[in-house]
């Protein structure tokens, strides 16, 4: 014992004169007060702690060192040591600001309102931390596996945020890490190995397992899991199987015919699985034909594609006219959307002037609700779109909007589990409603959810709807509509909701969106949707 604790405490000397030696190299003070400036701007800091105490109008040396939460190295340089602004009230996203505080080894920003993402480079902004509290607070997103470069860090605390996925397997990989936390937030997966005397909290996550807690079981049904079987071999022999029951719908030569042989000046886009060309089919109908790059590398997706877009018909779904599997060649034919993807209307170029009208947008977010509502509620397959965004969504000559791309749905429905394995199943569609949630924000305001919340504070905007009038695309702006956009934007902060489990569901959205224009179309309710199938789901599962 007593030779731990001597070793320990040398240790600890070493490392304070390793950390010490750097400092005295580097120099802070005008950077440390740029710091500082740069946080308080980023900060709202309604109980006015900062307002009150951080006064930059002086100007002697160690003056920061007064300041309300910071600590110096020596109470007469301007040299941040620690930051301490535990329950202050304070709103805002991580300060970047940090960065110039180059000597700092301690954060804590506990009890407060901070919100959004613990910035992916925090080891750069940061990199002489050893303790950061970041606990109770509205942090969301991801761990960054950027926090283990953070070498020096003996605590680290995150409980009571809203924070997502699995805690990246390098945290355990901290070379002095005595106190690290992460109850109360939504983790899941395999935790990281710790040293037996490291002091650990999971407690209240999602499904974390592993390491002190119980293993995890290969069946454990989270979408880490879920996305590992994907990968595995299983599957796709399976899918092989299912592929050789298929025979072409249409043939080779036509679409060849129809596109000229694939020419160059038929190409009409290109995509992560293939080429897309227009052509004509000797009737006229106009044809978008999707040659995939890698017959094998997309198994899976041209398996899903005639599956899904071959069985159904829906206004709201670009229909599969046809198939065709020859030698090495894979081949998908849509009827040609002439107004293209939405993306394109949503991010013009300059020279494009034409814009949506606003009842154009309402009229396409309606569309995208019915389809996604009646692929997760009323199909019998209950379909999981998965990728859902603006450049998924295809607009005919009507506007009316088309959701294409299903090679990476997923079904909910329980009763396929026997035909295609329990692999392709999920449990609910909230992926889908967040993705919708991100499109609407975009029909709104041009920009995806992601994108507006690297420039403002989305739940201030998501609690004063109206604020977002400065935000929606210029487009738009008098049109008179504030009321209908204010609807539109509180539906998109609902879906958007961090945890899944509060998002509603696409029935609800549809629903309520529908609400908007009531007595306008008599078809927008889904039970009167065309339901065929051009190719039974049977004939392709059964063997
Ligand atoms: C800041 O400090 C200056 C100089 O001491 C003083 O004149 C000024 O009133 C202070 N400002 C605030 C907001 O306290
Ligand atoms: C750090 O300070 C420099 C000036 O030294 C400034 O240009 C820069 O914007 C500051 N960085 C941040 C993240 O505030
Ligand atoms: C962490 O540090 C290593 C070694 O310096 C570097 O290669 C890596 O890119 C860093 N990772 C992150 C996420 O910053
Ligand atoms: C998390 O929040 C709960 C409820 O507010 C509180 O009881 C608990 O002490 C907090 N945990 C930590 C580690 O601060
Ligand atoms: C529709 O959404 C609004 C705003 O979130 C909500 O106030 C209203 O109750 C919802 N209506 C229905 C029918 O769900
Ligand atoms: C459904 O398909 C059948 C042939 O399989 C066809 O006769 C019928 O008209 C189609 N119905 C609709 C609504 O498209």
């Amino acid at each position: 014992m007593a030779f731990h604790t001597k070793r320990n405490i040398l240790l600890h000397t070493f490392f304070w004169c390793s950390l010490l030696s750097i400092f005295l190299t580097s120099h802070g003070t005008e950077t440390d007060i740029l710091c500082l400036k740069s946080i308080k701007n980023s900060l709202e800091d309604p109980n006015n702690y900062l307002t009150s105490s951080w006064n930059f109008s002086n100007n002697f040396e160690g003056y920061i060192c007064r300041f309300n939460g910071v600590e110096c190295w020596h109470p007469d340089e301007n040299r941040v040591l620690n930051i301490k602004l535990s329950n202050m009230g304070l709103k805002g996203q991580f300060p970047r600001g940090f960065r110039n505080c180059s000597s700092i080894t301690g954060l804590d920003l506990s009890f407060n309102e901070f919100s959004g993402p613990i910035p992916t480079d925090i080891s750069s902004i940061l990199p002489f931390l050893t303790s950061i509290d970041l606990r109770n607070n509205k942090f969301t997103g991801e761990i960054p596996i950027a926090l283990a470069n953070c070498t020096y860090l003996n605590a680290l605390k995150l409980d009571n945020n809203t924070l997502t996925g699995e805690i990246p397997k390098e945290l355990g990989q901290f070379p002095r890490i005595r106190t690290i936390s992460f109850s109360n937030n939504q983790l899941y997966g395999q935790v990281p190995m710790f040293d037996g005397l490291v002091k650990v909290n999971y407690a209240n996550n999602r499904g974390l397992c592993g390491g002190s807690l119980t293993p995890c079981s290969s069946t454990h049904d989270n979408q880490n899991d879920f996305h590992q079987s994907l990968k595995g071999g299983l599957i796709v022999g399976y899918i092989s199987v299912l592929l050789e029951r298929l025979t072409s719908t249409i043939g080779l030569d036509e679409l060849c015919g129809a596109t000229e042989s694939f020419t160059v000046d038929n190409a009409i886009g290109v995509g992560k699985m293939g080429m897309m060309y227009q052509g004509f089919l000797p009737n006229g109908q106009s044809l978008a034909v999707r040659r995939l790059f890698d017959a094998q590398l997309f198994k899976r997706q041209f398996l899903l594609e005639t599956m899904i877009m071959g069985r159904y018909k829906h206004k709201n779904i670009v229909p599969l006219l046809g198939f065709c599997i020859e030698g090495k060649e894979r081949l998908l034919a849509y009827p040609y959307m002439s107004n293209r993807r939405l993306s394109k209307w949503l991010h013009p170029l300059e020279s494009e002037v034409i814009r949506l009208k606003w009842h154009q947008r309402v009229n396409i977010a309606l569309g995208i609700a019915r389809g996604l509502s009646w692929l997760h509620h009323t199909c019998d397959l209950g379909i999981v779109h998965f990728n859902i965004c603006s450049q998924c969504i295809l607009l005919d000559e009507n506007f009316e909007p088309k959701i294409s791309n299903f090679g990476e749905a997923n079904f909910m429905n329980p009763n396929i589990e026997d035909h295609l394995g329990t692999m392709f199943k999920v449990n609910d569609g909230k992926k889908d409603v967040y993705d919708f949630g991100s499109v609407l924000f975009e029909l709104i305001t041009g920009k995806t959810y992601n994108e507006l919340s690297h420039s403002y504070d989305t739940s201030d905007l998501c609690d004063n709807p109206l604020s977002f009038y400065n935000v929606i695309d210029k487009s738009m702006r008098g049109e008179g509509l504030e009321n209908e956009v204010c609807t539109l934007i509180k539906m998109a902060c609902e879906c958007v909701h961090p945890l899944p489990d509060q998002r509603p569901t696409m029935l609800e959205v549809y629903n309520n969106m529908s609400n908007l224009r009531k007595g306008q179309t008599d078809s927008d309710t889904l039970r009167g949707l065309e339901y065929n199938s051009s190719i039974t789901i049977d004939e392709i599962v059964e063997f």
